[in-house]
């Protein structure tokens, strides 16, 4: 079933391909250099963008049961993601209230408590202190007030979202979504599989990885043998849910339905859809099963990029294991595509060729992305 979005997605699509035209934005942008090479916008982006805004550290399937935990480390913020005895999620700073070291080592567990390694103090997971070894040496601590350090966590359309800072004022967490409740909601995330999931240290800035994910005009010169022939060229609609964005990039098969009733119409075999979640959030929906990543700045010119592949069922059979793996290795390798120029561009910086880079006006979700940022480093964007 179509949304009123859908349907207005396809219309217009129907209508670029008898125009011959495309979604413009008013204007060219020109965006300075510098918003990808100062190392000081880079620590306000990191203050602000990677610790006041919700990331998403996973998906549900990690943790199916009570008991069981993840460690997340992408943010720079070592983060303790548990879901505790009565199923919610939490998150923790995964920081010792002793004397600092990380508490949980392992990627993931399940067990009640977890113990820290240094001196044993042990913490159970929502994240209060539960022992503390030979306590005669810590007569008169006041163990409420020394549980693990606890981050606004949040399980919201089969992802789990954290704000990787401690926060006065409580997080809205579905607010800030509304915008793209209905698509997420329609997409059953929580009932998906995790068929893989990748993490990839590049030596590109985070700013550049991004923007390989916020346009379509690259998808026949960069992706010639890959990712082209599947889509029409620069023919994306691109639904401006600000902060966030819907970017909607037609297949190829679509002109089909100019012949069909549009009572018949499906929006979702006919599209891939690259949702931006502001501020480094993608969920990548393809026409059977869903990329969610995201892309976080490590230091100056690096970042961490990690995906999570997601199947509308587990694989059962070699046969679906061999499908789901072709499309894996198709998509590792149109990724790989991307952040190779990416590192060349990174490389480029060097050489001072450029004082802005020129933003067209069909590449409409770097435009908008690029202004939402803006807004959130000068405070006019919060959650
Ligand atoms: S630092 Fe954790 S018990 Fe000492
Ligand atoms: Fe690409």
């Amino acid at each position: 079933m179509n949304s009123a979005e859908e349907l207005d997605i396809i219309k217009t699509v129907l209508e670029y391909c008898d125009s011959g035209r495309t979604h413009m934005e008013p204007e060219l942008m020109m965006n300075p250099v510098s918003n990808y090479t100062d190392p000081d916008l880079l620590e306000r982006e990191v203050e602000t963008l990677f610790r006041k805004f919700p990331i998403i550290v996973g998906h549900v399937a990690q943790l199916p049961e009570p008991g069981q935990y993840f460690t997340h480390d992408d943010t720079g913020v070592p983060i303790l993601v548990t879901r505790n005895r009565d199923g919610e999620i939490k998150a923790f700073m995964n920081v010792c209230r002793h004397r600092g070291a990380r508490v949980a080592t392992a990627d993931c567990g399940k067990s009640n408590t977890v113990s820290c390694p240094y001196h044993g103090w042990t913490y159970d997971l929502d994240g209060k202190l539960r022992g503390v070894r030979q306590p005669s040496g810590f007569d008169g601590i006041d163990k409420a007030s020394l549980g693990l350090v606890e981050l606004p966590a949040f399980e919201r359309f089969g992802l789990i979202w954290v704000r990787p800072s401690v926060s006065d004022t409580p997080v809205d967490i579905d607010a800030w979504l509304a915008p793209m409740a209905e698509q997420l909601g329609s997409l059953n995330l929580e009932g998906h599989s995790i068929f893989r999931e990748w993490t990839l240290h590049r030596d590109m800035g985070w700013r550049i990885a991004l923007e390989g994910f916020q346009e379509c005009y690259h998808f026949c010169t960069a992706h010639k043998n890959t990712a082209c022939s599947s889509y029409l060229d620069n023919q994306s609609v691109f639904i401006n849910q600000y902060p966030h964005v819907r970017h909607a990039v037609p297949l190829t098969k679509i002109t089909e339905l100019s012949k069909q009733p549009e009572s018949t119409w499906d929006y979702r075999p006919n599209f891939m859809t690259q949702n931006y979640l502001f501020p480094c959030n993608f969920v990548q929906v393809m026409t059977d099963h869903v990329y969610v990543h995201t892309i976080v700045p490590t230091e100056p010119g690096k970042c961490v990029f990690k995906c999570i592949m997601l199947i509308p069922e587990p694989a059962r059979t070699e046969k679906a294991e061999r499908y789901w793996e072709a499309n894996y290795n198709v998509v590792r390798t149109v990724f790989d595509e991307d952040f190779e120029i990416g590192e060349g561009i990174q490389k480029g910086f060097a050489a001072g060729a450029n004082e802005h880079f020129v933003i067209g006006r069909f590449e409409t979700s770097v435009q908008l992305g690029q202004k939402a940022i803006d807004d959130a480093l000068e405070g006019r964007l919060a959650v």
